[in-house]
């Protein structure tokens, strides 16, 4: 099925301003990055980052509230820095209200990325020595301008660090997207049932060709069950934040109709098509490639189920080139 274009201006627009509002909420709303990717950054920090001679320049792009940062900052030496880089200055802000005092201060450099197209960052060519993204690259429509930007910056020899993105092979129909889907449509626990079902329904739905459809049905029956359940409270807030995306846009001629369900898809631009990690930048050297997560949204649901967590981990051993999400070491050929 090919793909819907959109301009990138715009989809870049919309993630800086979806991820100004996003920001304040963000470190309690992704448990499957704060809880689950900790042992593999500091894993791939003393793997990689501690053989580079220093002093080394870091480049993390699209540094949320300072994750990686905060990981990796404790495997550098003194004269190591590590450039936060964010599309969202409201993410930048607190990123650097987070590492306020903290000893790794003198260490860390912010920058706020401009909305640009051709995708820009504003530093000197082969400037940087290592270049970290985890849970970016879906939001990004232009992968390869983006990749391109990304060579550019990189030294010869230097690593490039990819995380977190969701696995092309996964969602071409692997064994494991049909455990997941079906796992949760079995997912019986009342907590969880309308949640899994939903998500479970619409994957399908997206297989057959009916997600818009689904999507449509799943919203009205989603804002009126939040307005029951919980009062006009949250449905209000995100009707409030969607007002004033859809203002802003269309005052700077970026759409011309307000978008409804929309906005979500053109955040998440490349959520549920993904990636093939081994063809991102086909001339580096891939020094390492894990994919995981192989029941996708059900692990995170049940990430304390130790039944799950078997289940996902048996589905990884038989089939390791698989799982919802990959994270990728590559390496810049040297000249
Ligand atoms: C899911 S968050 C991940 C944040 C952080 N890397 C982490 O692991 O917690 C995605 C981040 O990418 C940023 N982002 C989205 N599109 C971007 C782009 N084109 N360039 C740079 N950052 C971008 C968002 O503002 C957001 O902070």
């Amino acid at each position: 099925m090919t793909q819907m274009r959109y301009s990138d201006k715009l989809v870049q627009r919309i993630n800086e301003l979806y991820h100004d509002y996003a920001g304040k909420d963000y470190s309690q709303s992704h448990p499957e990055i704060f809880e689950e990717e900790v042992f593999r950054w500091k894993y791939l920090s003393s793997r990689y980052l501690s053989t580079l001679a220093h002093p080394i320049r870091i480049l993390d792009i699209g540094s949320g509230t300072g994750f990686v940062a905060g990981i990796i900052c404790q495997a550098l030496k003194e004269e190591d820095t590590i450039i936060l880089s964010d599309i969202s200055q409201e993410m930048v802000d607190l990123a650097k209200r987070k590492f306020e005092g903290e000893r790794y201060g003198p260490h860390l450099k912010f920058v706020k990325i401009a909305v640009h197209t051709p995708y820009r960052i504003s530093f000197e060519s082969h400037s940087i020595d290592v270049i970290t993204i985890n849970s970016v690259l879906h939001h990004v429509q232009d992968v390869q301008t983006f990749l391109n930007e990304v060579d550019r910056l990189l030294r010869p020899g230097g690593l490039l660090l990819i995380c977190h993105e969701p696995n092309q092979k996964f969602f071409d129909n692997s064994l494991p997207y049909w455990a997941y889907t079906f796992a949760s449509f079995l997912d019986l626990a009342p907590a969880n049932l309308s949640r899994a079902t939903r998500i479970a329904a619409l994957e399908l739905s997206r297989r057959i060709g009916v997600e818009r459809f689904a999507r449509r049905v799943y919203y009205l029956m989603g804002s009126a069950r939040e307005k029951r359940v919980s009062g006009i409270a949250q449905s209000s807030a995100q009707a409030l934040m969607l007002a004033d995306i859809n203002r802003k846009l269309i005052a700077e001629h970026l759409i011309s109709t307000p978008l409804v369900l929309d906005v979500a898809k053109l955040v998440d631009i490349r959520a549920t098509s993904g990636f093939n990690p081994s063809e991102l930048v086909p001339s580096y050297e891939i020094l390492r490639l894990d994919t995981y997560d192989h029941l996708y949204k059900f692990k995170t649901l049940h990430r304390r189920n130790a039944f799950v967590k078997l289940f996902d981990s048996a589905l990884s051993k038989m089939l390791p080139n698989e799982g919802a999400n990959f994270c990728v070491v590559l390496k810049k050929p040297a000249i």
